[in-house]
């Protein structure tokens, strides 16, 4: 069973070919007779998809994706709320009870770190993380990486910078897991102090020979990098201080920064985005977020298939 819980357990083999089918269903979803074709492809099959934590991107291109493949979607949003989380069922019941109703696949999105690892053992099919507290959110790092191929046309030899709140950021970490496995990847990356990434990311880099360091000044990160991954301040997830604007305002991605940036770099972001990246940044042809956003769908067509070649 094709379970997707971890960035890490994607190998560049199965990058490829996930990256080249997604051009396909880019290209084929602008042709209408091939859109309705395309919905031919997986009929019957059906996606659970159980959101605990709220979701605009993920949730609808997963949803989107499926009904273009013919799928069809059965869906919970809120579900700390709506769903019987509320009464007290444990995650591994409802789990159990929802693969009696027969899906084909279970797209999880839930507030604690690994709840989709501790799904898929009372699972009978292929759990997908959606993003697991603080943990992981794969499928954003899937979306990323063909971001920056279909921009860059490569993924090696970059200088990635990955900045903002990197401590609570599942998209940041899972994003560092992937880069790790492309050769002569250099990450740079650019936090708060109390907001800087993890140890254990830390240490995977320095496991695999990847050159990163922490910049203490975005300034210094913008002339050198290729990538800039900016994030936005995980306020749900922070204590009191996340409250220190002041502390934030140094960690903005403004007109001012766009002038440090070389030419042809792309900036991203998993949205949604705050002030960290002002509007007047979106005209300039180096915003790439919301075809980075965009991308999310094709690359989920990609992934259920992927999944459903496994059974
Ligand atoms: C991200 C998430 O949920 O982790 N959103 C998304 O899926 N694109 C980023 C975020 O919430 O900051």
């Amino acid at each position: 069973m094709r379970h997707v819980l971890y960035s890490q357990q994607f190998d560049r083999s199965i990058l490829d070919k996930l990256f080249r089918r997604a051009d396909e269903f880019r290209r084929r979803m602008a042709v209408p007779s091939e859109k309705l074709a395309l919905t031919q492809l997986h009929r019957g099959k059906t996606l659970f998809s159980v959101f605990y934590e709220p979701s605009t991107r993920t949730r609808m291109s997963f949803g989107a994706a499926a009904q273009h493949l013919g799928m069809s979607v059965v869906a919970t949003e809120n579900a700390r709320e709506f769903s019987s989380a509320i009464k007290g069922e444990s995650l591994e019941d409802t789990i159990r009870v929802l693969c009696e109703y027969y899906p084909d696949v279970i797209a999880l999105r839930h507030y604690e770190i690994g709840a989709a690892e501790r799904a898929a053992r009372y699972s009978s099919v292929p759990i997908i993380n959606a993003g697991d507290g603080a943990g992981q959110h794969p499928t954003q790092a899937l979306l990323d990486l063909y971001t920056i191929h279909q921009a860059l046309g490569t993924t090696a030899g970059l200088t990635v910078t990955i900045g903002g709140d990197l401590a609570n950021g599942r998209t940041a970490r899972s994003l560092a897991y992937l880069l790790a496995k492309f050769d002569g990847i250099r990450i740079l990356f650019v936090a708060p102090d109390p907001l800087r990434m993890g140890s254990d990311i830390k240490e995977h880099l320095r496991e695999k020979d990847v050159a990163f360091s922490e910049e203490s000044r975005l300034e210094d990160a913008l002339p050198q990098s290729d990538v800039v991954y900016w994030t936005r301040v995980q306020k749900e997830r922070l204590g009191p201080e996340a409250a220190d604007e002041e502390l934030h305002s140094r960690f903005v991605v403004g007109p001012a920064q766009l002038e440090l940036m070389k030419p042809h770099a792309v900036l991203m972001h998993p949205l949604p985005r705050l002030a960290e990246i002002p509007p007047e940044v979106d005209a300039d042809a180096r915003a790439w977020y919301f075809r980075q956003a965009g991308n999310g769908m094709f690359i989920r067509m990609s992934l259920l298939e992927w999944i459903f070649e496994g059974d």
